[in-house]
């Protein structure tokens, strides 16, 4: 899936003046080495791979809230207009993305959706941007590129019927509508347990669980390295 843009200037304008690319990871996982955190630091990989500065934030790590409905950021004439007005732990990662070239958001699956802290995050980072006129108008400063890596436990064939597809679609066009371009790469039936004998976890088979880690992830794996070389240059053609 992707959503082209128009908005790829600003990337290209970095790569004529040689100027290293900024690649945030968003890790939404609370586990610093589980799935997701692997593909992204995949992905940065792939990013780096281009001359990209890269960095990773995991957000279990921080001390933060999602949105609190305090409409400062839509205050005509206040300070905060455009901007969350929150000071917590989230702030200066805030603050370090509105300077990013690309973006680049990890979740786990959770109950059908998103983690709570990736929604919670997403509350304060996209609403600010969102301005209540008639055309919806997003003001982040500049267009940028995204991506988006989930991963799940439910197999490939599940997703549609789960309604997950519907769920990617929706994320992506809020990205491509508040920053611009963006791709998305679903990665399913994970490896969730080092050791399923030690769980509860009858409705899995743990060799084919491990036969999909062994020979499917690392694939996955490339993927992601791809989306992030991808995603810290600009679309051939546009240049
Ligand atoms: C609280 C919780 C809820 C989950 N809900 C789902 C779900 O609705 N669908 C699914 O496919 N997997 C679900 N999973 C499995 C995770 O999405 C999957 O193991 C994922 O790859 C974990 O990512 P991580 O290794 O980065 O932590 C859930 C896991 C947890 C802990």
């Amino acid at each position: 899936m992707s959503y082209p843009h128009p908005g790829t200037a600003h990337c290209q304008a970095l790569f004529a003046k040689g100027v290293k690319m900024k690649v945030m990871a968003i890790n939404g996982s609370p586990r610093k080495n589980g799935n997701t955190a692997t593909l992204l630091d995949r992905a940065l990989e792939g990013a780096a791979s281009k001359g990209a500065a890269t960095e990773r934030v995991d957000l279990y790590d921080l001390d933060f809230k999602g949105c609190a409905s305090c409409f400062a950021c839509k205050r005509i004439g206040g300070k905060s207009y455009g901007k969350c007005a929150r000071r917590d732990g989230l702030k200066p990662v805030l603050d370090k993305i509105s300077a990013a070239d690309t973006l680049i958001f990890g979740s786990p699956i959770y109950f059908g959706g998103i983690s709570g802290e990736m929604h919670s995050f997403l509350e304060r980072l996209v609403f600010p941007y969102l301005a209540y006129d008639e055309k919806h108008t997003m003001s982040f400063p500049k267009k940028i590129r995204t991506g988006w890596i989930y991963t799940m436990n439910v197999p490939a064939k599940w997703l549609r019927l789960a309604g997950y597809k519907q769920l990617f679609k929706q994320y992506q066009s809020l990205m491509a509508r508040a920053f611009g371009a963006s791709e998305t790469l679903v990665v399913t039936d994970t490896w969730q347990f080092d050791d399923y004998s030690k769980y509860v976890s009858s409705m899995f088979d743990p060799e084919k669980k491990a036969r999909r880690r062994r020979e499917v992830f690392p694939r996955d794996c490339e993927k992601a390295f791809a989306m992030g070389a991808r995603v810290a240059t600009p679309p051939a053609g546009r240049s």
